[in-house]
C-alpha cells in the first residue's frame, strides 16, 4: 500500500485563503512527483476553494454531528461532503470532543460517505475510539505536537503498541502516525513502526521551502516501506 501524508493546514496564516491555494498546488506536484498520498486538512472557509483547485484529498479539520435543518453555525457532513470533502478529521488535540460527541459524528459523517480519520492523545483513548470504526487513527501525544521532537523517535514504543491494540479491535483501522513529525527518519521510522502514513503541519506549513520539506517526508514514507 502507499503510504499517506496528511498534512494539516491549522490556521496558520501561511496555509489559510490565497495561501492555502498555493500551498495544496505545492503539495499537488510533490504527490505527482513521489506517488504518495497527500491528504489536504483544509480550514472549512477554504474547503471548496482547495477541492475545486487542485485533484488531491481534501479533508475538513473537524465536523458536527447534525443533520441538515434548524442548527447554526455548526459545520455538517452533509455541507461538508458538498463541498467537495473526501473525508473529515475529528477529535484534534486542539480540538478535542468527548466520546459521545465522536461517535455520533463518525456515525453522520459516513452515513454522507466522508471517511474518518479520528485524533487520540493516547494508545488508551485510541483503543476506546477505535469501537467507533473509523478509517484512520492518528495517536499523538499533545506535548509533542508543533515541536521539533517527532513522536516516532521520542515514543516508538507507543505507536508499536498502538498499532497491535487497535488492531486487536479492527484489522481495518489505519493508524497514522504524528505529532512533531519533521525529517525524512521521522517519516520512515512511523512506516517502519507499523503505521501507514503520518500527519504533520508545522514542518511543512512553517518550512521556508515547503516543496523540499514535503518532498522530504514524502521519499522517507516511501524508504520506510522498504
Ligand atoms: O495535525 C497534525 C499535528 O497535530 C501535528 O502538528 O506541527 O507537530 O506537525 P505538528
Amino acid at each position: 500500500m502507499q503510504p499517506f501524508l496528511f498534512l494539516n493546514f491549522k490556521t496558520y496564516k501561511e496555509a489559510t485563503g490565497k495561501n492555502a491555494v498555493k500551498l495544496a498546488r505545492i503539495a499537488q506536484a510533490v504527490s505527482r512527483k513521489t506517488g504518495v498520498k497527500i491528504v489536504l486538512v483544509v480550514q472549512a472557509v477554504d474547503l471548496r476553494l482547495i477541492s475545486k483547485g487542485v485533484s488531491l484529498p481534501v479533508f475538513a479539520q473537524h465536523a458536527d454531528h447534525e443533520k441538515p435543518g434548524a442548527s447554526t453555525g455548526r459545520i455538517l457532513p452533509f455541507a461538508l461532503k458538498d463541498a467537495g470533502c473526501r473525508g473529515v478529521v475529528l477529535n484534534h488535540a486542539e480540538n478535542k470532543r468527548g466520546n459521545g460527541f465522536v461517535e455520533k459524528a463518525i456515525a453522520e459523517s459516513k452515513a454522507v460517505g466522508l471517511q474518518v480519520l479520528v485524533c487520540a492523545e493516547s494508545e488508551a483513548r485510541a483503543v476506546e475510539l477505535a469501537r467507533f470504526a473509523p478509517d484512520f487513527i492518528a495517536v499523538e501525544p499533545p506535548e509533542l505536537i508543533g515541536g521539533n521532537v517527532s513522536v516516532s523517535t521520542a515514543k516508538p514504543g507507543l505507536i508499536v503498541s498502538s498499532v497491535k491494540k487497535i488492531g486487536e479491535i479492527s484489522g481495518k483501522i489505519k493508524i497514522i502516525t504524528g505529532a512533531g513529525v519533521k525529517s525524512g527518519e521521522d517519516a520512515r521510522l512511523a512506516v517502519k513502526l507499523g503505521t501507514v502514513g503520518i500527519f504533520v503541519a508545522s514542518g511543512v506549513v512553517l518550512a521556508k521551502n515547503r516543496a523540499k520539506a514535503l518532498s522530504v517526508l514524502a521519499v522517507g514514507l516511501k524508504e520506510g516501506l522498504h
